[in-house]
């Protein structure tokens, strides 16, 4: 389990807003290390510097030990990144065949015949979700948390070492979240690195090998899942909160 991403000193700032401050996170692989935080602590803009979207102010990326100068979409998924974004991003007018394929580089899915589509699309929708999908219907027809396990799919075929997953689960019923739970588990363990955005502290405690808090743009602490409780990241993400409870 060696650190296959490194994040120094990265920071983010969005006019006034200091969106990710100084932060410095190191992510083994085959781990699940959840990025947990309220609201506005910075999450979406790490998710957002480590695919490319946004560039960082300040500090530095590396990937496998190696400093990573990829600086949009492309480079960082061509250097094994895959993310589901908070927002879920399908093209509506697609069907979902066309929707999933689109995370195949085009040369790949120029050659896939017609008719071996349907069946791929099909196995890398089984791994990530219970609900049957209509395949053949526009993905905006589609309720958003089934949009959701699209894009998921989607991601799936980059066969990413990093995949990066920002709230997917908020959508989901409960037949949904629980085998998109078995899949990161699953990915964890043939040596991917998942990044688990959430603020859910069930899910939380179940998935992470690691956690590590933002509060306000700000690395509070990495844990090991053994060293964390409920109580103590409750204390870690806001500490506001447990103080007005305990002294009302
Ligand atoms: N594009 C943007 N323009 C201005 N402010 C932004 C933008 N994106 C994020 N922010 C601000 O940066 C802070 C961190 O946001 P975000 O990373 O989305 O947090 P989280 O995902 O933890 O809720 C918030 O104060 C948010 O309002
Ligand atoms: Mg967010």
């Amino acid at each position: 389990m060696g650190t296959m991403l490194e994040i120094r000193n990265l920071s983010k700032r969005y006019g006034e807003t200091v969106a990710l401050d100084d932060a410095s996170i190191s992510f083994s692989s085959g781990t699940v290390h959840t990025i947990m935080g309220e609201n506005g602590s910075g999450k979406s803009t790490l998710v957002k510097l480590l695919s490319g979207v946004v560039s960082p102010d300040r500090g530095d990326i590396l990937v496998s030990g190696a400093p990573f100068s990829g600086s949009d979409p492309i480079a960082f998924q061509a250097a094994g990144f895959a993310t589901v974004f908070q927002e879920v991003l399908i093209a509506p007018d697609r069907n979902v065949i066309d929707n999933i394929l689109l995370g195949y580089d085009a040369p790949f899915r120029r050659k896939l015949p017609r008719s071996e589509r349907r069946a791929t699309v099909s196995q890398v929708l089984s791994r990530c979700a219970r609900t049957v999908i209509d395949l053949d219907v526009d993905a905006g027809v589609l309720p958003l948390a089934t949009q959701q396990l699209v894009v998921l799919a989607r991601a799936l075929t980059r066969k990413p070492r990093i995949l990066i997953l920002d709230e997917v689960t908020a959508a989901l019923d409960f037949n949904d979240r629980e085998i998109v739970f078995t899949l990161i588990e699953t990915l964890a363990r043939e040596g991917c690195l998942v990044l688990f955005i959430s603020h859910r502290m069930d899910e939380v405690m179940r998935l992470s090998d690691r956690i590590t808090i933002l509060r306000s743009g700000k690395v509070v602490e990495t844990l090991d899942r053994d060293a964390a409780t409920p109580e103590l990241l409750l204390a870690l993400m806001a500490p506001e909160i447990v103080e007005e409870r305990e002294h009302g």
